[in-house]
């Protein structure tokens, strides 16, 4: 009989976007029920860039949690062309955020106050290699001469191999891979380099993003690629590899500006996250690797302590709805469309 009960150390997720206000609000809860600590992108408008700034994030993040919640937001700061390194490093310092998020600019969401150039930010870059402090990379060119679809392979090689032989003491996570190319990359690449992946990435291809007609809810960047990628991240997740941990990059977005003349981009796959990756190593007969992609690689490469609590997943069917209605602190809903909406998912959450 197959495995009817799962109990693992708790998760976190290390790649997450709560946004701010109502949304945060809204979303919140759906991370904190799950995992214990998140990376907290800060790609708001204004982009989180100054210890101030982040402080009064994090409170409203707290603010934003159920009673009685013990999740512990991790915060980041955003890169710009003009941020100052010596303030960098006094909130690494401090606590105030634990790694930096390098946005290309107009690469996604919110990065238009983003990097025009990775070697001219060197500064910036030799404080985090002196300091120890993670550099978590938006991997994607932004060329209009690059198709979509290369942009992740294109960045990987004009950008961060000569990153990382430049600066070889520095701790990179190249954010939410999408191709065999990433995965080949940071499993051949030195310790000091890892991924977090999607469950959205081990479940889609790009096919889903036509399927019967444009489906708005599919789409996020790095956009889903071939199915032969999907493959190799399902290989690199299921492998055990150390390199590759849980990040959900869940990016909520209200369904009116999903479903819109220009959709924004993002999945929100937060509330049934960890049923979904559940899904992918049951299917991959690999859920004893599970735990460790998603509980203890995370924490060891950003040099934290494992969580101590647990939770535990069932063999119960679990119907995600087509849409939610969440409430923000006002009792207003906000309509979001969950990943794997109208689907049935193998494993929930007790
Ligand atoms: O799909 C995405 N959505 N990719 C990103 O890189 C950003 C995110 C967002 O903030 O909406
Ligand atoms: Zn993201």
């Amino acid at each position: 009989m197959p495995t009817q009960q799962l109990t693992l150390r708790q998760p976190d997720d290390w790649h997450v976007h709560l946004r701010d206000g109502a949304m945060l609000q809204a979303v919140a809860g759906a991370t904190a029920r799950q995992f214990a600590r998140a990376i907290v992108m800060p790609n708001l408008s204004p982009p989180i860039t100054t210890v101030e700034t982040a402080l009064q994030y994090r409170q409203r993040i707290r603010e934003a949690l159920p009673d009685g919640s013990r999740f512990e937001p991790l915060l980041t700061a955003y890169l710009t062309d003009a941020i100052d390194p010596a303030e960098i490093e006094r909130g690494f310092r401090q606590g105030a955020w634990v790694a930096c998020k390098l946005y290309p600019a107009h690469a996604t969401t919110n990065s238009a106050a983003g990097v025009t150039s990775i070697e001219a930010i060197t500064p910036v870059i030799t404080t985090l290699e002196r300091i120890g402090m993670p550099l978590l990379i938006h991997g994607e060119v932004t060329s209009a001469d690059i198709d979509i679809f290369d942009r992740e392979a294109v960045f990987i090689e004009r950008h961060l191999a000569p990153l990382l032989a430049r600066h070889p003491g520095l701790k990179v996570v190249l954010e939410h891979i999408t191709t065999s190319d990433a995965a080949d990359f940071v499993r051949s690449g030195p310790a000091t380099l890892a991924a977090t992946i999607t469950p959205h990435h081990l479940h889609i291809n790009r096919n889903a993003m036509f399927a019967g007609g444009l489906r708005p809810d599919f789409y996020c960047l790095p956009v889903a690629k071939r199915e032969l990628h999907r493959i190799a991240l399902r290989g690199a997740a299921t492998s055990g590899n150390p390199k590759f941990f849980l990040g959900t990059d869940s990016a909520p977005h209200a369904r009116s500006a999903k479903e819109a003349a220009c959709g924004c981009a993002g999945i929100f796959n937060a509330p049934f996250a960890i049923e979904s990756y559940a899904a992918v190593f049951d299917r991959e007969n690999a859920l004893d690797k599970l735990e460790a992609f998603a509980s203890k690689f995370g924490p060891r490469f950003y040099g934290l302590p494992l969580n101590a609590g647990t939770i535990t997943l069932e063999r119960q069917p679990l119907e995600v709805p087509d849409r939610l209605h969440l409430n923000d602190a006002a009792g207003t809903a906000v309509e979001l469309v969950p990943f794997h909406a109208g689907e049935t998912l193998p494993w929930r959450l007790a």
